[in-house]
């Protein structure tokens, strides 16, 4: 099988894990640690204005993009691999009379379909751990980035050496565990693709969180399923138990 195929294939499994019901019924339509406030927070940081123009890089469901536009009423242009994601990331702007300021495509990181500085602002949530090429995805974000914009991430990182061998799986890659670098390295990534003057914040909290939430929810899955009451298919939830586990244990 040629590279390029296997790569698209782990791309569509990536998608269509995040547009599955069982990712869902665990995180809703917000799909990464920290929710809309510290999406608001990064805007933030970031300065948005009115007059930006921002591109959300993997915007899943759009619940960020829509979420900055109505706090920042600037442009904002969500961009999802997953073609069901960007089906509900249109209807949720519609649903608040916001398909006006949020719009949406569907595309690969790795080839943005946006013409050289077309965005002020790129932001880009819990999604560069699963890009398969970090380079050429921070190139591209530099290179659709006006000079001097502003490139906002938030995401999942590991310290230290590579991760335990049971963490590297395909499940383990598409939930953001087996592709998340140290900060540093993400920081070189974006330094190799031309940008500068960085600032790095410590938000495990809204990590923890997420995950002590996501164990919550898999028991309350398990129980419904074993009831009867819930038919999610053959969903792999013992693994998906050990995975959320092994995160707390390397989190703390
Ligand atoms: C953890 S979700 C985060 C979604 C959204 N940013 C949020 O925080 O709600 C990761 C997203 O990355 C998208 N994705 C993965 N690889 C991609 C690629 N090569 N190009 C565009 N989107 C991609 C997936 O479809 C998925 O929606």
């Amino acid at each position: 099988m040629s590279k390029e195929r296997t790569d698209s294939q782990i791309k569509l499994c990536c998608a269509a894990f995040y547009q599955s019901d069982i990712v869902r019924l665990m995180l809703g339509d917000v799909l990464h640690p920290g929710g809309l406030e510290l999406t608001g927070h990064l805007g933030a940081v970031m300065g948005l204005k009115k007059t930006d123009r921002v591109l959300d890089v993997a915007c899943g469901r759009g619940a960020s993009t829509v979420h900055l536009a109505e706090r920042f009423g600037c442009q904002v242009t969500g961009l999802d691999y997953g073609a069901e994601n960007i089906a509900a990331a249109r209807a949720r702007a519609a649903e608040r009379d916001l398909a006006h300021l949020a719009t949406f495509r569907q595309g690969d990181v790795e080839g943005l379909p946006f013409y050289d500085g077309a965005f002020d602002a790129v932001i880009s949530e819990c999604s560069f751990c699963t890009f398969l090429d970090k380079a050429a995805a921070a190139r591209e974000m530099a290179r659709v980035l006006r000079p001097n914009g502003q490139m906002g991430l938030t995401d999942m990182t590991v310290r230290g050496g590579p991760l335990p061998a049971d963490l590297q799986g395909l499940l383990s890659w598409v939930a953001c565990v087996a592709g998340a670098g140290t900060p540093e390295s993400y920081v070189a990534s974006f330094r190799g693709a031309g940008f500068g003057h960085f600032t790095v914040e410590d938000h495990r909290d809204a990590l923890l969180e997420m995950v002590n939430d996501v164990r919550r929810r898999l028991l309350g899955v398990e129980l419904a399923v074993g009831l009867g009451k819930l038919d999610l298919g053959d969903p792999n939830l013992d693994e998906g138990k050990r995975l959320a586990l092994r995160a707390v244990e390397l989190i703390e």
